[in-house]
This record gives structure tokens, sequence and C-alpha cells, in this order.
């Protein structure tokens, strides 16, 4: 890799889905991995195989759905983890071996309660380890942030030795600033004596709302690799966004010696499936995928911008993927318009069944709205994914009334599997009484943690996007509906999360990075 290239790995699959309630499913995973690799990513960090079979089976359907990309997985310092991370991605075109141990010395103490020439010994061993199966092998003291500089340098020298090439300083807790994290990355490149045999890479947490900052700070230092997530996401305040980075070392080419390689037009969509998978909104003012991030209110703004974009505007919005929300097919359009866009939107489908499986939702859309933009079709398909064959719930009718001065009832038939079932409930509003009609069906047990409803487009007719977030004995799942109807887009995202809920298929704890 040449020094002008900024390699970007992204972690949204596994720092991201350590946010609280940001699970995603194994086939979540997957369609997130190949939004990441259409749009370039160099490096996907699949998740953390030791944590669970159900972050194992991920890992392995990530490595085994990925050409382009690197596939990577986590693993703490330990031959468990190592081996387990090795076996996941046996069949990857292109796979990491990415192993981590504490060098801060209040981890050292109180989490590891070990002395640091252990620490040093374990961490050689490991990375010697990790080799046996890959020699794509990634070392990050972990709280390196926090870390001693000389033990820093003697750990870092003697694990690219031992055989990694790419070192990772996380900055765990984010609690460095710009001036003082760059001038880390400059230190450790200038005083280990093998450093240039290794790349180094940051990951920075945003804790203290630094992390891009941060990252930024150590790639002016020579850091040529980024970890981040999509839209931010991840553990606590999350870590430095992708996009942001992208965009900033693009946008300011005349500060930063590097670019990366990635096609910026595949931002939008990401974030909008990660967001949607999640049901992390993103909120209107954030940098880039914002609503509002190119959005221009003031006269004076709008005005400048019409005789000169460049006046306010510091990138174009559709280089990272904002369509100029035209419309693009109508009722009478036919399956080759509708198979044409979503190539032109870089979305494959798998099959002809998937084809007019999307076709015949996309009619029943136009119906119902006249004019379907982009962000419609973005949604219809990922809605063909939502559902499948065989799940145990259907919806296949709803009912609602709703009056002023009267009370909310719903009316729902659900067929389990396979047989349907009646019911009428009442509630404070449509939504809610739908909902309680459901669970009078499905007596699920679940616990209602999130609900959220986002409009597509604009307009009184745009599909409403709604996520609901269930947890049932420490399992937590997401589920997700469109419709022009609200209510109706508010059913299906029950039963969608009722589905993964009840197919078990995720079922695990988030990791614990500190049990080691
Ligand atoms: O934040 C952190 O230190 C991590 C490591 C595993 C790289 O996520
Ligand atoms: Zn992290």
């Amino acid at each position: 890799m040449s020094d002008d290239r900024l390699i970007i790995f992204d972690t949204t699959l596994r720092d991201g889905e350590q946010s609280p309630g940001a699970s995603m499913t194994k086939d979540e995973k997957v369609r997130i991995a190949k939004a990441l690799e259409r749009m370039k990513v160099d490096i996907i960090e699949a998740g953390f195989p030791i944590a669970s079979p159900g972050d194992f089976e991920s890992v392995q359907a990530v490595a085994g759905a990925i050409k382009d990309s690197t596939v990577c997985g986590l693993a703490r310092a330990l031959a468990k983890d190592i081996s387990r991370a090795g076996e996941a991605l046996k069949h990857a075109n292109s796979s990491r071996i990415h192993t981590f141990i504490a060098t801060s010395p209040i981890h050292m103490k109180m989490k590891l309660r070990m002395e640091p020439d252990a620490v040093l010994e374990q961490a050689v061993e490991a990375v010697k380890m990790a080799r046996k199966f890959t020699d794509n092998v990634e070392f990050s003291p972990e709280d390196a942030g926090r870390s001693e500089t000389d033990f820093l340098c003697r750990v870092i020298e003697a694990v690219i030795d031992a055989g990694a090439s790419t070192i990772n300083i996380p900055d765990t807790v984010g609690y460095n600033v710009p001036s003082q994290f760059g001038s880390l990355i400059h230190t450790l490149r200038e005083r280990v004596p093998n450093s240039d045999k290794a790349i180094f890479s940051v990951h920075c947490h945003n804790d203290l709302g630094m992390a891009v900052a941060n990252s930024l700070a150590a790639v002016q230092n020579g850091a040529r690799q980024v970890e981040c997530t999509i839209n931010g996401l991840g553990e606590r305040a999350g870590n430095a966004a992708l996009e942001e980075i992208v965009m900033a070392v693009r946008t300011r080419q005349d500060l930063f010696e590097c670019d990366t390689g990635l096609d910026t037009t595949q931002i939008i969509p990401c974030s909008r499936l990660v967001s949607g998978i999640t049901g992390f909104p993103v909120q209107p003012n954030k940098a880039i995928v914002g609503a509002n991030a190119f959005a221009h209110e003031s006269g004076i703004h709008q005005d400048g911008v019409l005789k000169s974009r460049e006046t306010y505007e510091i990138m174009r919005a559709q280089d990272v993927g904002w369509s100029e929300n035209k419309i693009v097919l109508g009722k009478h359009s036919g399956r080759n318009a509708l198979r044409s866009r979503l190539n032109d939107l870089g979305i494959e489908l798998n099959s002809e069944e998937e084809l007019n499986d999307a076709f015949a939702r996309f009619k029943e859309l136009a119906d119902k709205k006249h004019e379907i933009f982009d962000e419609d079709l973005q949604a219809l398909v990922a809605e063909t994914s939502w559902s499948s064959e065989n799940e145990r719930f259907k919806l296949v009718s709803l009912r609602v009334c709703s009056e002023t001065g009267e009370i909310p009832e719903a009316t729902v038939v659900v067929s389990v599997d396979g047989k349907e079932r009646n019911s009428i409930a009442t509630g404070s509003g449509p939504v809610d009484a739908a909902y309680k009609a459901i669970e009078q069906v499905v007596k699920s047990e679940t616990e209602l943690q999130l609900y959220s409803v986002n409009n597509i487009t604009s307009g009184t007719d745009s599909q409403g996007e709604v996520t609901v977030r269930l947890s049932k004995s420490g399992r937590i799942v997401n589920g997700q509906g469109a419709d022009t109807d609200i209510v109706v887009a508010s059913a299906n995202a029950y039963i969608n999360a009722l589905n993964k809920i009840s197919d078990g298929e995720y079922s695990r704890e988030h990791p614990q990075l500190g049990d080691v």
C-alpha cells in the first residue's frame, strides 16, 4: 500500500454493534457488509467470533459473502479467541485477525491484574499464534491513549518483530485531544525502531466529541489506517464517523497527504441502511449524512448558493450520495425500468424471484403514491429482505378505528405458523391498539424498548419507516417496516421484530471486551 493511501477499516459490525440496542442479525450483517464492500471499504471488521455462536456465524457468513474487502475478526490475546477467529475466517477471500491486550497502567493493574512484562509476552505470543492463520495480523494495545509511551514503544516493537503488519492505537475511552493524540502517533513512529515495517492505525472513541478530530490529527502525523463506523455508531458515545473522516480528507486535500479509495456516493445508502437496521436515527444536523447537512435555510445563503454553489457549500451533496429527490419511476414503469434503476443505485437482487417480489411491492406502492423516489426504492428492497417465506408470524390484515373523542380500536388477523388468528384491542392510540391486538395473539412477553418513525421522503404521502426494538431475557432485536400508512408500517415492524425474537437466530449479550 503506498504512503498516499488512507486505509479505511470499518468496525460498524463489531464496535458499532456494541452500542446498547444496536444488535443485528447475521443476515443484516451480511447486507451491511455488502454495502460496505460496494463503497470499497478496505477492511470490514465483521465481529468478535469468541463472543457467542451468533457472532461466530456472522463473521463466517460475512467472510463467505465478501470478495473485494478484507474481512477481519477480533480476538483477545488468548489462544482460544485467536483460533475461533481463524476458524470463522477460514473461507474468506482475504482475512485479517485483530488481536488486542490492554497496556495502560489502570487496565493492566485493575482489569488484567498482570505485570507489564507478562502483558508484553502475551501480546507477542498472540501475534505469533494469529500468524499461523493469516499473514495479515493487526495488534492493538488497548487503552493506548492512557498508556505510558515507553512501554507502548516496547510492546509495539516486539509485536512487529513477532509478525504484526498493522499497529492500531486505540483511544479506548476517548480521553485524548487532537494535538496530544497526533503527537503520540508521531512519537511512536519516530521511536519504535522497526515502525517502518508496519502501518499505523488509529481507533478513536467519541466520549469528549473528538474521535474524528483525533483520527485526523493522527493521519497528519503518519497514521495510514483509520478505524471508524457508519454514522459514528459504537460503544458509549460511539467511534469516529467514517463519512466525516473520508469527506474531511477528500475535501481538504491541501492538508492531507493521502486519500481513501472509497466510492463516496455510497455513503448515504450505507448510512440509511445502518440506521434502519439498528434503529439508531441520524440527527438532522449530523455532518454529511444528516437531513439538513446540505439544506440552506437562510435567504442570504440560498441566494449565494444559487449564484455560485461554492459560496456556502464545500462539498457536493451528490458526491456523498444524496439524490436530487427526482421522481424516478411511476405507476406505468415496467420491470426493466425497476431493475435498471436498482442497478443504478448499486442494489443487486439475487434472483428473478426477488425482482418479482420487489416489482409486486413497487406496483402496490405506485398505486398509493404517484411519485416514487430513489429512497422509496431503497426502502422497498430493504423490506423485501426484512421478511422471508418461513417466518412464524405474518400480518394478514389490520383495521384501525381512530376518531376524536373515541378510544382507538384495532382488529388484526395474524397468521401464526400458517393458522390465522383474530384479535381486537383498544389502546391510547392506533399504534398502541394494534400492538396490543397483535400481542394478544402472539403472547411474546417482550418489552418494547424503542419505537421510532421516520419519513422516507417529503410530503404527506411519504412512506413512514418504523423501527421497533424489543427485548426478552437479555436478548435485543430490531424490527423494521415501511408503508405510506404508518400504522401498517408499525404493525409490520412489530411483526418483523417478533419473528426475529422467536427465530432465536440472534441471541447473545454484548461481547465483553474486558473479560480476559
Ligand atoms: O476501543 C478499543 O480499544 C477497541 C479495541 C478492541 C481496538 O475497540
Ligand atoms: Zn473501540
